[in-house]
């Protein structure tokens, strides 16, 4: 497909619905979406964060099935937080304090629904051109003035090889350009889980930590070089370098941190959690999973860690699944780190005590050999 052949189906995408007008609220409405990984903790740090320097974070955020839940599930965690606030509340709180969370509401992009089962049964799913027109689709119909895009790549991501998740990169930052959304995207490692925790609340509590100024290198990396590309493309900052310098500045004063804390209150949130992530709910158990032998961690494969997850009841298999906020892993461990037999890799939280078939589950995905090294976090940028 050519580059009009993409951003005209993007368009007959976005018409085949209803479409967002966030035209009532003020300033350039940048968007991040990431093709999905393990563990990836990034929005709840990326939104108050850019929310401190003025840029508008007008979300809109579903729940989703997966390891473990949407933005939305993570953020109920936090008691009395809700995202049914409508949508006059939903501008205003976004004009006020540059930030607001709102749940998926209307019939956006039904040509995409029916295009993807198409696709499925024409083995047309991996397609790049397919893929790149139907995520834009949906965050030109959200509403996006710009977008930044974090596609990841390796054994937890749709993308499986860093020369694929470029070509997905460069056909969807060709299809916004087209369209007039300027766009630029991020491709980040997911050949191992991000951070440490995967998990609902335990991700909320990693959240907090990186806004305090203390969350996992590689987390805080991959914040620092999307939220840059956030805050220059509204218009915040003349580069990506002072983008940058600007972002680590509202961490070290904490700036983020109170935005953090503005947000979850606004939204009926208790914002105590922020000093005092104990308050978040916390599961009866917690197992570790210690290493046979010594040596250096060579491999976690993020998909089946990310099952692990799912097994303890962290993520939705079906729709109507129900999701235990409290439980997941928290890794000891990254690919790099030397171990000695006995330490422990990881950390089960679960609500129950038989937890075999987790812990087998990450014996299998977790190799330990004599040397290795840590994987590179940002595979290419494209701008
Ligand atoms: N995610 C999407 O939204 N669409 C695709 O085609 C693939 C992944
Ligand atoms: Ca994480």
């Amino acid at each position: 497909m050519s580059e009009r052949e993409r951003a005209d189906l993007t368009m007959a995408m976005v018409h085949s619905g209803e479409t967002v007008d966030l035209s009532a609220i003020e300033g350039v409405k940048v968007d991040k979406h990431s093709t999905g990984g393990v563990g990836d903790t990034t929005t709840l740090v990326l939104a108050p964060l850019v929310a401190s320097l003025g840029v508008p974070v007008a979300k809109m955020s579903g729940r989703g099935l997966g390891h473990t839940g949407g933005t939305i599930d993570k953020l109920e965690s936090i008691s009395g937080f809700h995202t049914d606030i409508g949508k006059e509340e939903f501008v205003r709180l976004v004009n006020r304090h540059r930030i607001a969370v709102i749940g998926q509401t209307g019939n956006l992009t039904p040509a995409d629904k029916m295009l993807y089962a198409l696709r499925d049964v024409t083995a047309t799913v991996e397609s790049i051109p397919l893929i790149a027109s139907s995520i834009m689709s949906k965050k030109i119909a959200a509403g996006a003035d710009a977008i930044v895009l974090d596609v990841k790549t390796g054994a937890g991501a749709f993308m499986k090889t860093a020369a694929e998740a470029e070509a997905l990169a460069r056909a969807m930052v060709g299809i916004g350009n087209k369209l007039g959304r300027k766009t630029m995207a991020v491709i980040s490692d997911m050949s191992q889980p991000l951070g440490f925790a995967i998990g609902n609340a335990l991700e909320v509590r990693e959240a907090i930590e990186t806004l305090q100024g203390r969350g996992p290198k590689d987390l805080v990396e991959l914040c620092l070089a999307l939220g840059s590309q956030m805050v220059y493309l509204a218009g915040k900052a003349a580069s990506l370098e002072e983008a940058e310098a600007k972002l680590k500045e509202a961490l070290a004063a904490g700036k983020a941190l109170e935005k953090f804390k503005t947000f979850v209150a606004n939204q009926g949130g208790d914002p105590a959690v922020a000093d005092d992530p104990d308050r978040l709910p916390q599961a009866a158990y917690r197992i570790e999973v210690p290493a046979r032998e010594d040596g250096v961690v060579a491999a976690m494969a993020a998909d089946d860690i990310g099952h692990a997850a799912m097994l303890l009841g962290a993520g939705r298999a079906t729709k109507e699944s129900q999701i235990d906020l409290a439980v997941g892993l928290v890794l000891n461990k990254k690919v790099g780190d030397p171990v000695r037999a006995g330490e422990s890799l990881v950390t089960i939280h679960a609500n129950r005590e038989a937890v075999d078939e987790v812990k087998d589950k990450l014996y299998a995905s977790i190799r330990i050999a004599g040397q290795a090294e840590a994987p590179a976090l940002i595979r290419g940028i494209v701008t």
